[in-house]
């Protein structure tokens, strides 16, 4: 029998993709001068903001600003735990001014920004789970920015070492479905933060590398819920044995920039 799964209410911060566009390639996703379907795009990403509000949570959304083309992942901006925020110190300078734009939101709706010294790129690789944050590194993410992380939250920080470029944030690789537990792909990390993460979590949901080259990984929970990419089927079947429901989104053309649900999603804890 599986477990009864009780939903929690969330507060998500999100950019609409009106400025969408691959100009650039800083992963492996990215082929520069890709033609993008903005259209499509704009509405791929509106059908997971009418998925978010049909399962109760508040949406709130940054102005986007021409120029910046991976505006819309708002993972990135910042991460938050009690109300406090840690800022984001962009990797690719193409990337940097997002930081303002996001800060000035958080400012406006009441939160003091911390602004990081260390390369840092908010949620896609600082993730809360629970008592800890699962933080990555290994492309993007300092450890240095773990330290500070840590230090600023005073929550301990749990760093793992991202190994394979496809999967270059950690929420590319892993997400967490609840208080107590995660789903993750194994193989996109060192061998020694892979065993961290079964110390940690020994009733994982492990997911196949199909399922995270399908963006599986990239999912948003809220306890019963999974916004989940329509590929990762075998991942979706597994959640739905262990009690949750997969609710499939399909944002197949933000993944010609790398990104998908939970790259669009930047959750406020306060
Ligand atoms: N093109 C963006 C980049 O490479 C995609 C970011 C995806 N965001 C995420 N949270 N994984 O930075």
């Amino acid at each position: 029998m599986p477990e009864t799964r009780v939903p929690r209410r969330r507060r998500f911060l999100v950019c609409e993709p009106r400025h969408f566009a691959v100009q650039y390639a800083i992963n492996p996703w990215m082929q520069p001068d890709t033609r993008v379907d903005v259209d499509l795009a704009q509405e791929q990403w509106q059908s997971l903001i009418r998925a978010y509000r049909a399962h109760g949570h508040a949406v709130d959304t940054v102005e986007p600003v021409p120029g910046l083309p991976d505006m819309v992942f708002a993972a990135n901006c910042a991460v938050s735990v009690d109300g406090r925020v840690f800022g984001s110190l962009f990797h690719a300078a193409e990337r940097r001014p997002e930081s303002t734009h996001y800060e000035t939101w958080f400012k406006a709706s009441g939160f003091d920004v911390y602004r990081p010294e260390s390369v840092c790129e908010g949620e896609g690789d600082l993730v809360p789970a629970g008592r800890y944050v699962l933080a990555g590194t290994g492309f993007r993410t300092t450890r240095e920015a773990h330290r500070e992380v840590q230090e600023f939250f005073g929550v301990p920080v749990i760093s793992l070492t991202l190994v394979d470029p496809y999967f270059y944030h950690l929420d590319t690789a892993l997400f967490v479905l609840d208080e107590n537990n995660i789903a993750y792909y194994p193989e996109a990390f060192s061998p020694g933060s892979r065993e961290v993460l079964r110390r940690l979590y020994p009733d994982a949901v492990l997911a196949t590398r199909e399922d995270a080259m399908a963006f599986g990984l990239n999912s948003v929970s809220d306890g019963l819920h999974v916004f989940i990419a329509p590929g990762a089927t075998a991942l979706a079947d597994q959640l739905a044995l262990r009690g949750y429901v997969p609710v499939p989104v399909d944002l197949s053309e933000l993944l010609k920039a790398g990104g998908g649900i939970k790259c669009c999603t930047q959750e406020i804890r306060s």
